[in-house]
């Protein structure tokens, strides 16, 4: 017997069905309530609304727990390479190494992009942000693949777009550096595996060689696989919104782009290391800027701090907190900032402010120490965490589509004016 629950409005009881999910999660499924009752639910801020059922993440916020198809983001982060994690999510298993070397040739094919673009980079100011730019380069793709927009696309086409995005991001990404510091681009070098061209294309300097460095290789991995995915996350729902409206994928993803952009969500990793530093500079007391983020007539608040989901701790910034503990002491690299992280992090567990609302280190913590020892500038750091996110994104657009899901399309409870008649510029 299917499984309901009671709804109670002026004196009117409906019942409505609940779901389960697959880990115990439970749902009240309220899309007849308007149509029975005339009410809608009101949650701002979607604190307490599924808009979708989903399986590729699990993410449980109390335990701390995020697993992707059912894998631990532990020993996906520990065994796997960011292209491998990247097949797992958009088609939903871990490929066989046929199906890999299949996957990465495809990819490899396809990381080139269009002469023409670099004419679109030669039109922006040198300082412009990289993230603005990221989001008017992967807009315009669609320029220049129309067949894209062709919501009726068959599903090899559909995969070939996938597949360009995954394999254009990183080509993308790197030419955004070189153009911020006024050097050529580099090509991508198809002979290297997807971690490493992405960092020779944006590290080799055309004259020289550039020694791509495993200790390297294994951090960006790891650092891409824990960006991968994160369920119903801002800049997902909106990829998801927009895709609603069978809008093509480069313009989604785009949009999704732009809502990580923000310093809430993934412009965190960049607003992280600026406030550290500033921290640094005015003599690095961790206390003093704690007791900033506690004063409500105080606007700062501590970056890289809080989730809306999780409430016992973020296992990335578990897993990204000791890598880089091991990558700055592999690399040498001896960054004041990464004590004062510490320190924060000490004084924040230990006090109340914190521990009464569940606040800790999310994955944005930590995350821009690493690229900054790989030798990233700041304005890059949320461009990366895009990189990272694009498989997620891919998956959650495929679901969406082959779950043929309906437009996105919120209610709201108007709260302005009630009618009234227009009145004469002359006489107001
Ligand atoms: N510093 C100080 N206080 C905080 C912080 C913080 N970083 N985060 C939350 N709080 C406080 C709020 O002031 C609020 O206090 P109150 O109950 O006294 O009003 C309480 O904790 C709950 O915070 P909300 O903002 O209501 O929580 P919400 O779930 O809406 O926001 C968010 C989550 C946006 C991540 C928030 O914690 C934040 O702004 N953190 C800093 C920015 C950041 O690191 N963003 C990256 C998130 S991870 C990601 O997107 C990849």
């Amino acid at each position: 017997m299917s499984e309901t629950a009671c709804f109670l409005l002026d004196g009117n009881e409906i019942e409505l069905p609940l779901i389960r999910g697959s880990e115990g999660e439970t749902a009240v499924d309220i899309s007849t309530l308007r149509s029975k009752t005339g009410a809608i639910t009101l949650d701002i801020g979607y604190k307490n609304t599924g808009a979708t059922t989903s399986a590729i993440t699990f993410l449980d916020g109390e335990k701390g727990i995020l697993r992707h198809r059912g894998y631990s983001i532990e020993e996906l982060a520990n065994n796997s390479c960011f292209l491998e994690v990247a097949y797992l999510l958009i088609f939903g298993e871990l490929p066989n190494k046929q199906q890999y070397e299949q996957f990465e040739t495809e990819v490899r094919r396809h990381t080139l992009v269009n002469e023409d673009m670099q004419n679109i980079f030669k039109a922006w100011p040198t300082k412009s942000h990289p993230m603005g730019q990221l989001t008017a380069m992967i807009s315009s793709l669609s320029s220049f693949y129309p067949e894209c927009l062709d919501p009726n696309q068959s599903k090899e086409d559909q995969k070939l777009t996938m597949i360009r995005l995954v394999a254009k991001m990183p080509t993308i990404s790197a030419m955004l550096y070189k153009k911020s510091i006024g050097h050529p681009v580099v090509y991508p070098n198809n002979s290297l595996d997807y971690v490493s061209n992405f960092l020779n294309m944006t590290f080799k300097h055309i004259t020289e060689d550039y020694e791509i460095d495993p200790i390297v290789v294994e951090a960006m991995n790891k650092l891409l696989i824990l960006h991968a995915d994160h369920e119903q996350n801002c800049s997902t729902s909106t990829v998801r919104m927009v895709g609603s409206s069978n809008a093509n994928l480069y313009s989604c993803i785009s949009a999704g782009i732009a809502a990580l952009w923000g310093p809430l969500h993934g412009g965190a990793n960049q607003q992280v290391i600026e406030m550290l530093e500033r921290i640094k500079s005015d003599g690095g007391d961790a206390t003093k800027y704690i007791n900033k983020a506690k004063d409500k007539d105080d606007s700062f608040r501590l970056m890289g701090f809080g989730h809306r989901v999780y409430k016992n701790h973020d296992p990335r910034a578990t897993i990204i907190k000791k890598s880089c503990d091991d990558i700055l002491n592999k690399l040498g690299v001896n960054d004041p900032v990464f004590d004062i992280a510490k320190k924060l992090e000490e004084t924040a567990l230990a006090d109340s402010y914190f521990i009464e609302r569940k606040l800790f280190p999310n994955v944005d913590f930590y995350s821009g120490i690493i690229y900054r020892a790989i030798g990233f500038p700041i304005e890059m750091f949320t461009v990366l965490f895009a990189l990272g996110r694009l498989p997620g994104w891919v998956a959650q657009w495929r679901e969406m589509r082959d779950q043929n899901q309906p437009i996105g399309r919120p209610r709201q409870i108007y709260t302005g004016y009630a009618p009234r008649a227009f009145v004469p510029m002359a006489n107001r």
